[in-house]
């Protein structure tokens, strides 16, 4: 059942916390600064290869940016593209990023890549899906069943395995820092889940035009998921940008009617271009929300703040997203959608 829940996405929204815990259960050694991902930790792969649908797209644009911190040449690829013309795949491991293990395109992706010779690995949720018993390699998320259309939880721990991916296979980065934040990140995600204002920013914009999602580095990959998100369960116009790329086109868009969410993240170079582009917004007149851990100055041009705790970037976007996911559910329940089973979708795609 729906534990007391309206609906089984925020069910789910409100599981991640444990989710993420079972994620990250026996493979993290905090005292060691080591993670353990057991055979797979061998592999060493020369370059990774993400395929992958929809919001596991996210997580895998996401993924390939952790793998080329850590030296590794990698690159996420639409599932349903790759499988229309194969890269060069050399050495590379193609990893499958798949939530039911079910979805066509992936597969499909994941066969062309074996029947040129690669590896593949899937990490998914379901034990025994098509996708982890034709791949090589399967990571398991962990995340428990998911029943809401839209992707939640699965996402985050998505995102928490790719992270244990990465470390597990490389070794190499601030690991002892991104294994703290790790460790950190249930307890955080429940203080978002706690604190959020995500339900008053929903009411106020619940008739905007259209929604725009922008971030940089790590926090771009959750600026396409808070977009994708709004628009399956609201039913309204919603695009995520790369920050940079809104004043290449995107900013024509961009009106006093179209509200901006801009993910900002530390105070470095990459936060201080986000401001910028943020401030152009604003000059449009356009209403700008921040999810900020604020370090930057975002916070002085916005006119809402959803906060996060200051932590690794890389935990920020999981935590940035899970305000987003609040701020898409809210809307879509003001506007009395069926959240959790929005027309025209399915849980998961078995047709390319
Ligand atoms: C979005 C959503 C879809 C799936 C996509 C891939 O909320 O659920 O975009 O992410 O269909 O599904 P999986 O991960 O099962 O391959």
């Amino acid at each position: 059942g729906k534990s007391g829940y309206d609906h089984y996405m925020l069910k789910e929204i409100h599981e991640q916390p444990r989710a993420l815990r079972q994620c990250l259960r026996g493979r993290v050694d905090e005292m060691a600064g080591t993670v353990d991902i057991e055979d797979l930790g061998d592999l060493s792969p020369t370059g990774v290869q993400f395929v992958a649908c929809g919001t596991s797209y996210h997580a895998a644009l996401y993924g390939a940016q952790l793998f080329r911190e850590a030296g590794i040449p990698a690159q996420a690829f639409l599932a349903s593209e790759y499988a229309t013309s194969v890269p060069p795949i050399g050495d590379a491991l193609v990893v499958g990023v798949t939530q039911s293990g079910e979805t066509a395109d992936t597969l499909s992706a994941l066969r062309a890549a074996r029947k040129r010779g690669a590896r593949t690995m899937t990490v998914t949720n379901v034990v025994g899906s098509t996708a982890a018993r034709e791949c090589d390699h399967a990571f398991y998320i962990r995340a428990g069943p998911e029943i809401g259309v839209a992707a939640s939880k699965t996402f985050s721990s998505q995102q928490v395995a790719l992270n244990l991916l990465a470390l597990g296979m490389t070794n190499t980065g601030d690991v002892r820092e991104i294994i703290t934040a790790l460790r950190e990140l249930p307890g955080n995600v429940q203080r978002v889940l706690d604190e959020s204002v995500a339900e008053d920013v929903a009411e106020v914009y619940e008739d905007a035009g259209a929604y725009f999602f922008i971030g940089r580095g790590y926090q771009y990959p959750v600026a396409l998921e808070g977009a994708l998100k709004m628009k399956e369960i609201t039913y309204k116009h919603a695009e995520g940008f790369a920050s940079g790329e809104l004043k290449h086109g995107p900013l024509a868009l961009v009106t006093e009617n179209t509200p901006v969410f801009a993910v900002v993240t530390g105070d470095g170079e990459q936060a201080r271009k986000t401001v910028g582009n943020v401030k152009e917004v604003e000059a449009r007149d356009a209403p700008v929300v921040a999810i900020s851990d604020g370090q930057s100055d975002v916070d002085r041009y916005a006119d809402h703040v959803l906060e996060l705790p200051e932590t690794h970037p890389r935990a920020a976007a999981v935590l940035a997203n899970t305000h987003l996911q609040l701020v898409s559910y809210h809307v879509a329940n003001l506007l009395g959608r069926n959240i959790d089973k929005p027309r025209n979708l399915a849980k998961s795609v078995t047709v390319e």
